[in-house]
């Protein structure tokens, strides 16, 4: 039976209200989920003040100046800091989001920050993402040919590149997989948006020749006909790239093979 409440041990609680430790007039409050499983304590969130004349424009640049020089406990993903890596996609405001690429100026009251829904939590802002990545694996993202590959590369034209733009630039950071309600109810069998848009760049690509064997896998009542078009994904992807399109393609494909 679906349990509609969270476990009393998963409920967040107050947590630790941090000095603001200045004087400055620019200060905004943040609220952000802390978690440690091995300390066997219920989640809780901690409140940290930042000088944002002291501070970078973006939210990572507010996570990092807390780390820096307030919590150095604070555990969260980041890499590139120019949206590119995918690792600092959070829960900001309610929305998922990357931290780099959010202005702190964007959001008119406190700062919320949680994980990215519906995954099991390692630390603090730091989810499980074993199981998307296992999910990547078995689309076997990679070219697949039979034909003998020419002494130079494989050559496309203009027209069959371009069919791959929306596609080659998902970073893989999870926002759209982890807004999407049918992946939160059945992420064990459904794909997933990010999945399946990764799945889509290859079967769009005129170098592949595995076209028939990534559609009969996808063919399935959960793998991929789970998605009922609500398009959250679409809507959240801080990529602005559009998860939902390349699902009804693949749908569509899939149907031209019958
Ligand atoms: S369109 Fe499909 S994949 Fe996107 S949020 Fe809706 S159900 Fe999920
Ligand atoms: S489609 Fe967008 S939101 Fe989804 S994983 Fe790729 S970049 Fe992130
Ligand atoms: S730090 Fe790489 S996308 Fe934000």
């Amino acid at each position: 039976m679906v349990e509609l409440s969270l476990p009393a041990n998963s409920r967040p609680i107050t947590g630790k209200t941090w000095s603001t430790g200045s004087e400055a007039s620019n200060i905004k409050k943040f609220q952000i989920y802390r978690y440690d499983p091995d300390s066997g304590e219920n989640p809780r969130i901690d409140t940290f003040f930042v000088d944002l004349d002291k501070c970078g424009p973006m939210i990572l640049d507010a996570l990092i100046k807390i780390k820096n020089e307030i919590d150095s406990t604070l555990t969260f993903r980041r890499s590139c800091r120019e949206g590119v890596c995918g690792s600092c996609a959070f829960n900001i405001d309610g929305t998922n989001t990357l931290a780099c690429t959010k202005p702190i100026s964007e959001i008119s009251g406190d700062v919320k920050i949680y994980p990215l829904p519906h995954m099991p939590v390692i630390k603090d802002l730091v989810p499980d993402l074993n199981g998307p990545y296992s999910q990547y694996r078995a689309i076997e993202p990679w070219l697949q040919a039979d034909t003998p590959a020419p002494n130079r590369e494989r050559l496309q034209s203009k027209e069959e590149r371009a069919k791959l733009d929306g596609l080659w630039e998902c970073i893989l950071c999870f926002c759209c997989q982890t807004s999407c309600p049918s992946y939160w109810w059945n992420g064990d069998r459904y794909m997933g948006p990010a999945i399946l848009l990764q799945a889509y760049r290859w079967i769009a690509d005129s170098r592949d020749e595995a076209t028939g064997k990534r559609l009969d896998s996808l063919n399935d009542g959960f793998r991929l006909f789970r998605c009922h078009t609500i398009m959250n994904c679409t809507n959240t992807c801080p990529k602005n790239l559009n998860p939902g399109q390349a699902i009804g393609k693949i749908k569509e494909s899939v149907f031209q093979r019958l």
